[in-house]
């Protein structure tokens, strides 16, 4: 059965003395609020990583993750983070190939295949990120768009490397921007990406695959978004910033 999945994305935010305070009172609150089933991930800055997975390290519901990752293992990449380094921290999780990588970095859809496959094959678990600009969505073209993103990035792997994937959607349009997509165009969006990993793989795959929904989720819109039967949770940006707002958001299934 697939994972119920409540993930926040810091971006750059919060030193590491607010970081781990805000970690703390994550960790304390969900442990007493968050329902069992629902997985709690914090993406942490990269030098919160270590210290934020030891106050996480005796929660069974909560689990710390990088907002990125290089497609190399180690060597002269200066200021990249490699997926070993991620792994000692004790952190399991990261987020590879979000929108705001994809265009200040400019991060390619084979790069972030690279990435993937590294992330699986040292243990991580990817939050892969697709998603459509305003431009594209208005052209009609959202579903082509983002399902090639997949195509390209993820199509390549074999069935049981797929199943350890978690993909987020977030339309650019609706990121930070205080406009989330509605619960209908999310729904639509992930059905057609989950009718997607049927035809490449299996309907049975694609059941277990985990799809989040990103852009602008807040406790007062998450319950109409997770409520509709193919969006599996969410990763959160700004509402993560808060410890009562993104463990509101683990309540509301
Ligand atoms: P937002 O960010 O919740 O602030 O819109 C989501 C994201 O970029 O992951």
């Amino acid at each position: 059965m697939r994972k119920k999945i409540i993930a926040g994305n810091w971006k750059m935010n919060k030193n590491l003395e607010d970081g781990i305070a805000l970690a703390s009172e994550v960790v304390n609150i969900a442990n007493d609020e968050t329902p069992n089933d629902v997985t709690v991930v914090m993406c942490t800055p990269a030098i919160h990583l270590s210290q934020v997975s030891g106050i996480t390290a005796n929660s069974d519901k909560v689990f710390v993750g990088a907002q990125n990752m290089s497609e190399h293992e180690s060597g002269a990449y200066t200021g990249d983070l490699a997926a070993d380094m991620i792994t000692s921290t004790g952190a399991s999780y990261v987020i590879i190939g979000h929108s705001e990588r994809r265009e200040y970095h400019f991060e390619t859809n084979q790069q972030l295949a690279a990435r993937v496959k590294l992330a699986l094959a040292k243990g991580l678990t990817p939050l892969f990120c697709c998603g459509e600009s305003l431009e594209i969505r208005e052209a009609g073209k959202h579903v082509e768009f983002v399902t090639n993103q997949l195509s390209e990035s993820l199509y390549d792997l074999s069935s049981e490397d797929l199943q350890k994937v978690v993909i987020a959607y977030e339309p650019i349009w609706a990121i930070g921007t205080g406009v989330t997509a509605s619960a209908e165009q999310a729904q639509d969006m992930h059905k057609s990406l989950r009718a997607s990993l049927a035809d490449r793989y299996s309907h049975e795959v694609a059941e277990e695959i985990s799809i989040l929904y990103g852009g602008s989720m807040k406790p007062s819109n998450a319950q109409e978004l997770l409520s509709q039967p193919d969006v599996d949770g969410g990763l959160i940006g700004g509402a993560s910033l808060k410890s009562r707002d993104f463990i509101d958001i683990t309540k509301s299934y």
